[in-house]
């Protein structure tokens, strides 16, 4: 790498981070039903149609993956917490096979040096609760900081952070109006609910955990910079309104208790009632601030229905996922979210990595490409740090080739590759070379 460890103050974390459903088992362990089955379970959402049933069972394995962790010289450790192996009905009695579980992982975390960073939802949503109306029912909130005071309950005593929710755009545009990611749904008036549900249960679950005592607790929001195609006003309009839903409705509503204005022209009459009065909750004070960072897009305007805008595809060269490698973009979410959003609040990059088409020969895994991604990135984050952004650590994303959702085990992510037969792991060039970075 470009980089070591000592380039950075002292305290500074590294990390690397994977979730819950894309690894673990979710057959294992008594686990309950999560609409992710359900939306792999109709043919032509899911790649082969492909689930988390086994994924890189970790569940069996995790002793060995932590042993790996430690060895690459990482600090910390960004896990999440299933909701549906927690609780299986998502309400009511838990599954005392999934406390066990984590009490087992952060114990073996521990044991390896490594410092518990929880995320208590990375996106499998109970099926039962989905049932309900998900994230659309103001409901989930409550159901949501219930969840948090069970886990949290059971391993809250050794985490050395915790955010609430995964990504919320993901959660409630990428889900609820784009369709792409459980449960599936094109629709407005969902979109609008889940947009300020998430956040509500995002604030809820941060006011349940300060009942509990605990502290370090933040929020992780997925940040894509929108390049408008060309000079004109209408591509800086769509430009801004792509921004405007994807990353300010989200630091807006945490950091400045506000929606931004041109989101609501659209969301606006889907909005619920009254939302306004919940900024107080969704509000609550955080002490970090978590950026995860892949890509930009190119916005071009259209005529179709509200936001009348579409992507196209920029010149940049891409990764597996054909997304642009701009490491600007990190660079100037940095120093953006510091400048309007969090002020001297600790930042950290909590996801940041690429997939990209790993092929094991003889045993190894030449990931140039990866080395070069994290290498930009990481000095892009760097740069800000220069300048005076409060940035504290930076996770790649991820340990592990894994089930990257939509698109099943066809992307690779990992530092370390998976056979997905053997469940065998072999440690990439990429994790080499993290590895002497970290340790030398
Ligand atoms: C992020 C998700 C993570 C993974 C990466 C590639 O949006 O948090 O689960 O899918 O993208």
């Amino acid at each position: 790498m470009d980089f070591k460890r000592s380039d950075f103050p002292k305290e500074f974390i590294f990390g690397a981070a994977t979730s819950s459903y894309q690894i673990e088992g979710h057959k294992f362990g008594g686990a309950g039903k999560t609409h992710w089955d359900s939306f792999a379970a109709t043919p032509g959402n899911v790649v082969r149609s492909e689930t988390g049933d086994l994924a890189c069972d970790h569940f069996h394995h995790y002793a060995n993956d932590y042993i790996l962790m430690k060895e690459a010289g990482f600090d910390a450790y960004r896990f999440s917490t299933s909701w549906a192996r927690v609780l299986p009905e998502g309400r009511g009695a838990p599954n005392q096979e999934g406390l066990d579980f984590y009490d087992r992982l952060v114990d073996s975390m521990l044991e390896n040096d490594l410092k518990p960073c929880a995320t208590l939802y990375h996106w499998e949503l109970p099926q039962p609760l989905a049932d309900l109306g998900g994230w659309r029912n103001r409901d989930i909130a409550k159901w949501f900081a219930d969840f948090a005071e069970v886990i949290m309950g059971r391993i809250g005593d050794r985490m050395y952070s915790v955010a609430p929710i995964n990504e919320p755009w993901c959660v409630a545009w990428l889900s609820h109006f784009l369709g792409h990611h459980a449960p599936g749904m094109r629709d407005i008036r969902a979109t609008a609910r889940a947009m300020h549900h998430v956040l509500l249960a995002h604030g809820s679950a941060i006011q349940a955990m300060r009942g509990l005592g605990m502290s370090n607790l933040g929020g992780v929001f997925n940040l894509e910079w929108a390049t408008p195609v060309d000079g004109s006003n209408v591509a800086r309009a769509a430009a801004e309104l792509y921004d405007g839903y994807y990353n300010r409705f989200f630091l807006g509503g945490v950091f400045k208790k506000a929606y931004p204005e041109n989101v609501l022209i659209g969301l606006g009459p889907h909005m619920p009632e009254n939302f306004e009065d919940d900024f107080d909750v969704i509000g609550t004070p955080l002490d970090w601030c978590g950026l995860n960072y892949y890509t930009r897009k190119i916005i071009a305007p259209n005529d179709g229905a509200w936001p009348s805008h579409e992507e196209v595809p920029g010149p940049l060269p891409k990764t597996q996922m054909d997304w642009e490698i701009y490491p600007e973009g990190l660079y100037k979410f940095l120093k953006r979210t510091q400048a309007e959003y969090t002020g001297d609040l600790p930042l950290l990059v909590t996801e940041n990595g690429m997939a990209n088409p790993d092929v094991l020969t003889d045993g190894r895994v030449n990931d140039e490409s990866r080395i070069e991604y994290l290498n930009q990135h990481v000095a892009a984050a760097k740069q800000a740090m220069t300048e005076g952004v409060p940035l504290q650590g930076y996770m790649f994303w991820s340990l592990l080739d894994n089930y990257e959702w939509a698109l099943g085990y066809e992307k690779r992510f990992g530092l370390v590759h998976v056979d997905f037969e053997t469940l065998e792991r072999t440690p990439k060039l990429s994790y080499e070379a993290l590895k002497i970075a970290l340790t030398s």
